[in-house]
């Protein structure tokens, strides 16, 4: 059986909306009523490592909407094959998933943000070295994606519109994807800002491009985790990421909420 065979036999009729959480941001979860879940094994989709990634398919209503949340994504750091880091969200997009919200906990760049800050994505730099997209022509979609439209306006606009109506800070700019998976150094971080990024994080950005040649719409927001390096006085950890992350996704997870609970 393939993926989207499983997905149908197990879930039904796709979502019309998708979000992936992002690590420690597992707060959807819990807001998700009458929810079905399955593990990524199962479902044939590859799977996932890192403490704070369960890989598992979560299928239930948000607001009063059906939604689909992927738990747990594979890394580019984790040196599988990057067919395998965008597996889970094509096989969304062939299920039916119409539009995709992207969450990662991401590190500051800008020295405006704050541990807590949620920032709308508004473009992208890709520092990974590597593209899902690399390879001969695809037998879907289109082989050179323009990406000016990577994250989708319309949902953008919308996005902010919530946030003012929800009344819930937000931010924008320029997600920096590295590959990891170390943290970056305090002069990496300063190259980074020179070159116009407001975040840094270690995922997103293999999704996006994915999705842009699928021409599936998406959205991304950063969780604000922690200082980028020699922008804060302490060494950075895994579970500070975590934990920050945990500790703001309440907000995020209204806004999304919103976001998928309207048009
Ligand atoms: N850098 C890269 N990735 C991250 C960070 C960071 O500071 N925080 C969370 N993910």
């Amino acid at each position: 059986m393939s993926v989207v065979e499983r997905l149908h036999a197990h879930f039904g009729e796709a979502p019309r909306s998708a979000v992936v959480l992002g690590s420690g941001l597992s707060f959807l979860r819990e807001m998700v009523q009458d929810s079905l879940s399955k593990g990524y094994g199962a479902l044939g989709l590859p799977q996932t490592a890192v403490a704070g990634h369960a890989g598992e398919l979560v299928v239930g209503t948000l607001g009063n909407e059906r939604v689909a949340l992927l738990a747990g994504r594979i890394h580019s750091y984790e040196g599988r094959p990057m067919d395998e880091v965008v597996a889970a969200v094509r096989s969304l997009q062939a299920w039916g998933v119409q539009r995709i919200v992207l969450t990662n906990a991401a590190g500051s760049a800008n020295p405006d943000f704050v541990p807590g800050d949620i920032m709308l994505v508004d473009d992208h730099l890709n520092f990974q070295g590597r593209s899902p997209l690399v390879g001969p022509p695809p037998e879907q979609g289109v082989f050179f994606p323009d990406m000016s439209n990577a994250y989708d306006t319309r949902l953008r606009e919308r996005a902010v519109e919530h946030a003012i109506v929800l009344n819930i800070p937000l931010r924008r700019g320029v997600y920096a994807a590295m590959l990891g998976p170390a943290y970056e150094t305090p002069a990496e971080i300063r190259m980074l800002r020179r070159l116009g990024a407001d975040a840094v994080g270690m995922s997103t950005v293999p999704e996006v491009l994915a999705l842009a040649r699928l021409g599936t719409p998406v959205v991304a927001f950063s969780l604000i985790s922690n200082l980028g390096a020699g922008l804060s006085p302490t060494p950075l950890h895994h579970a500070e990421v975590q934990d920050t992350a945990q500790a703001a996704g309440g907000k995020l997870g209204s806004l999304i909420t919103a976001l998928i609970n309207s048009d």
